[in-house]
C-alpha cells in the first residue's frame, strides 16, 4: 500500500484524514507528539510518536517509511495563545515545518499537502475572500502559517517537489461513525463549547465582542465539515499524483454565520438554551472570514455535502455524547 505520512495524525483533523486516506487505499502513518492529540485517535495505520522540533526524530521517521506524500497537520492553532506567546508559534509551526521539509527533501518525498488557514488573510473590507486575496495576517498564528506557505514555494522551486496548500476556514463536526471527533483539552472552538454550555457540561459560553462591524455585532465565520475537508485532501493528493502543478485552495462553503447564529443553531438542535455571557474582543480576531471556494470545486471537483450548520452541530453532538478519548 502507498504510505502517506500524516503529521498531527492524532489530532482532530489529522485523525479524520487518516480515516479518509485508509478508505481511499493508502496507509496513513501518523506522526504526533500528543501535545494536543490523542493516542486513541490513531486507529487507521501505524503510529510514530515524535516532535517536529526534533529534526533527527522526523528525519528518521521519513527515512524509515519513505512515504509517497506528506500531509502536514501538526501545529499549534490558537489565535489567542499565539498572541500571548508568539515565540512558541514560530518555534513549533515554522521551525517544526522547516525540519519536516528538510526531511522530505533529504529522503526524496515528492508530494506535500499543507494545512494552512484563513487567518493568513487578516482583515479586509470585503467579506468573501478568495485565494488571490492579499495575505496580511493580524496574529502570530496566521503569520506562522504564511511563513510555511512561503517556505514551501521556496523549497519546491529549488527541489522540484509538488504541493497543495489548503487554507481552511472553521472546521467543525465529527465523523458520522462516532469513532473519532474533536476533543481538545481545554476546548477553545465555538461549536463544542456551545454544545457543552447547552448540555450543562460547562456553566456558560463567553461571546467575545458584540461590537464588530457585522449584522449582529458578533464575529462571522465560515464553517466546513471535517469529513468534507479531509475528502478535499484526498482529492488534492490525487491531483498531485496525476502530475498537476502545485496549487492553493480555500476550503469553506462561502456562507458566513455569526457567533450568535451558531449559538442559536446549537440551542435549536439541543432543545436547550445556550447560557452565554458577553466578554471583550479577543486580540487577533478578525471581524468576518468567509471563503470564496470556487477553485476547489472547479479544479478538484470538491463539493462539501455535509457542511450545513445543523448537520455539523448534530455530528458534533453525537460525538460529544460518546466517551471521547482517554489517552
Ligand atoms: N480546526 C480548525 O478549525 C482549523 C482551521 C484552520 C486551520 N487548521 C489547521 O489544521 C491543522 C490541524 O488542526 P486541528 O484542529 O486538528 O488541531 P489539533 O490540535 O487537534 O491537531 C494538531 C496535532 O498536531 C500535534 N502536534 C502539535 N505540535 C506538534 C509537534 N511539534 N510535533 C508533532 N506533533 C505536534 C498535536 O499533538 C495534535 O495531535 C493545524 O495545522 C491547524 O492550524 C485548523
Amino acid at each position: 500500500m502507498t504510505k502517506v505520512l500524516v503529521t498531527g495524525g492524532a489530532g482532530y483533523i489529522g485523525s479524520h484524514a487518516c480515516k479518509a486516506l485508509a478508505a481511499a487505499g493508502y496507509e496513513p502513518v501518523a506522526f504526533d507528539n500528543l501535545s494536543t492529540g490523542w493516542r486513541d485517535a490513531v486507529q487507521f495505520g501505524p503510529f510514530e510518536e515524535g516532535d517536529l522540533r526534533d529534526a533527527e526524530s522526523i528525519s528518521e521517521v521519513v527515512r524509515k517509511h519513505s512515504p509517497a506524500a506528506i500531509m502536514h497537520f501538526a501545529s499549534l492553532a490558537e489565535v489567542g495563545q499565539s498572541m500571548e506567546d508568539p515565540a512558541l508559534y514560530w518555534h513549533t509551526n515554522v521551525l517544526g515545518s522547516l525540519n519536516l521539509l528538510q526531511a522530505a527533501v533529504d529522503h526524496g518525498v515528492p508530494k506535500f499537502i499543507f494545512s494552512s488557514t484563513c487567518a493568513t488573510y487578516g482583515d479586509h473590507d470585503r467579506v468573501l475572500l478568495d485565494e488571490n486575496t492579499p495575505q496580511r495576517p493580524i496574529n502570530a498564528y496566521g503569520a506562522s502559517k504564511l511563513a510555511v506557505e512561503q517556505m514551501l514555494a521556496n523549497f519546491s522551486g529549488r527541489f522540484g517537489f509538488s504541493y497543495t496548500i489548503f487554507r481552511y476556514f472553521n472546521v467543525a463536526g465529527a465523523d458520522a461513525s462516532g469513532e473519532i471527533g474533536e476533543f481538545h483539552d481545554p476546548e477553545t472552538h465555538l461549536i463544542p463549547l456551545a454544545i457543552d454550555a447547552a448540555t450543562g457540561r460547562r456553566p456558560t459560553l463567553t461571546i467575545f465582542g458584540r461590537d464588530y462591524p457585522t449584522p449582529d455585532g458578533t464575529c462571522v465565520r465560515d464553517y466546513v465539515h471535517v469529513s468534507d475537508l479531509v475528502d478535499a485532501h484526498v482529492a488534492g493528493l490525487e491531483y498531485l499524483e496525476a502530475g498537476n502543478p502545485s496549487n492553493v485552495f480555500n476550503l469553506g462553503t462561502g456562507h458566513g454565520f455569526s457567533v450568535q447564529q451558531v449559538v442559536d443553531v446549537v440551542a435549536n438542535e439541543t432543545g436547550n438554551n445556550t447560557p452565554a455571557k458577553d466578554g471583550p474582543r479577543r486580540a487577533g480576531d478578525c471581524a468576518a472570514l468567509v471563503s470564496g471556494s470556487a477553485r476547489a470545486g472547479e479544479v478538484l471537483g470538491w463539493s462539501p455535502d455535509r457542511s450545513t450548520l445543523p448537520q455539523m452541530v448534530r455530528d458534533a453532538m453525537r460525538w460529544h455524547a460518546g466517551k471521547g478519548y482517554s489517552g
